[in-house]
């Protein structure tokens, strides 16, 4: 397994499978995916990685340096500089490697380069998608707000200061299901740094 930049020679091997993916994907709310435009601009700014065994490519991953930021109004800090931002944005994994931890890898990869600069890192997860929501608190992300993003399409938003490593007091446990409980802790200003069966864990 090899994980490297993409070049514009595998725009066509990404699309590819991009497309497979979001053919065979069963709730389509769940993906929003990336136009070639998109793709080419992210590999122009050396943010696109691919994961490749032997020789074929079977997941890719993206950051993304947005010239229009949606996600800053999250941040209770209203300090910060929205030039600092960069969002980690797609992940894609041919279904015939998953679990094999590959996003969680292109992901340690690609946060070890992300462009000098950028100190916060910001993200988009829908509620259901488990394996991404365990990905970005792999990653020292946490969530600090629920929204509809994207027009009509529920997420949560992530946040990670590059560097930053955080204390944990108390913790409360919420089902992932207990929709009521979590926006109201989010409302609260409470943050979910954990995902344990099933059990969002949320702190101060
Ligand atoms: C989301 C996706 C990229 C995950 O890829 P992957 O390489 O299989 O993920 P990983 O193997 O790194 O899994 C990360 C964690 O999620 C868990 N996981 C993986 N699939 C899961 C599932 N369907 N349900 C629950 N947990 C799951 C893994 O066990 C792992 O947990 P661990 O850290 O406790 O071991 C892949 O499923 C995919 O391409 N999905 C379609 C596109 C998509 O939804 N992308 C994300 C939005 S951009």
């Amino acid at each position: 397994m090899k994980i490297k930049f993409a070049n514009c020679s595998h725009l066509k091997s990404i699309m590819k499978l991009q497309n497979l993916v979001k053919e065979n994907i069963t709730n389509k709310d769940m993906l929003v995916t990336l136009s070639e435009d998109e793709i080419l601009e992210n590999i122009g700014n050396k943010v696109l990685c691919i994961c490749e065994i032997e020789d074929t490519i079977v997941g890719f991953r993206s950051m993304h340096i947005p010239k229009n930021d949606y996600l800053s109004k999250y941040i209770p800090d209203t300090q910060i500089s929205t030039h600092n931002i960069i969002y980690s944005d797609i992940s894609i994994v041919h279904p015939d490697y998953r679990g094999l931890g590959l996003q969680k890898k292109m992901g340690e990869w690609l946060f070890e380069r992300i462009p000098e600069g950028y100190t916060i890192i910001m993200a988009t997860v829908h509620p259901d998608n488990i394996a991404s929501i365990k990905d970005k608190f792999h990653h020292g992300m946490h969530i600090i707000a629920k929204d509809f993003v994207y027009g009509d399409k529920v997420r949560y938003i992530f946040l990670k200061y590059r560097d930053e490593r955080r204390k944990c007091g108390e913790e409360i446990a919420v089902h992932v299901d207990d929709v009521y409980k979590i926006e109201r802790l989010l409302n609260e200003g409470l943050i979910a740094v954990d995902i344990r069966d099933n059990l969002l864990i949320f702190t101060k």
